[in-house]
């Protein structure tokens, strides 16, 4: 396993692409609009891990909701793990308390699945299994 990326909830990633890239000098390598979560995403590499900026496309968003509650910030940590369906049953037969009991498609065409900050020592937890490139649901704006 090895950290893929850490989500982080802004308003607009416009605004704090003025932080992440201009002022730390990070490069964006990917944006793309997650309908299915409804966000849109910017990746940052930081080697290789990913700084994922996260923007709600509306009112209805989770992102949005976490917004209201407790405003701009860390929204989650991303593991990578080679067999999603597997971790997800181990964490299951432990016990822990999945927000998706089967993955979803996510960001970059990977197979996410959520488990709940009750379980996870008050983080939300994203599992992501890498997919091959091809990915229809998701739309590339750069
Ligand atoms: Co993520």
């Amino acid at each position: 396993m090895k950290i893929d990326h850490i989500g982080i909830a802004t308003h607009g990633i416009d605004e704090a692409l003025r932080f992440w890239r201009d002022a730390l000098g990070l490069e964006v390598t990917h944006t793309e609009t997650v309908e299915g979560q409804g966000v849109r995403v910017a990746m940052l590499p930081v080697g290789e891990p990913r700084v994922e900026l996260l923007e709600p496309t509306g009112p209805s968003s989770p992102v949005a909701k976490f917004l209201e509650k407790r405003g701009p910030g860390l929204h989650h940590v991303a593991v990578r793990v080679p067999d999603i369906r597997s971790a997800l049953a181990r964490l299951k037969g432990q016990g822990a308390r999945l927000i998706d009991e089967s993955p979803r498609v996510g960001a970059g065409g990977c197979l996410v699945a959520f488990v709940h900050p009750a379980s996870a020592g008050g983080v939300l937890l994203e599992l992501v299994q890498p997919q091959g490139e091809h990915s229809t649901h998701t739309t590339e704006e750069r």
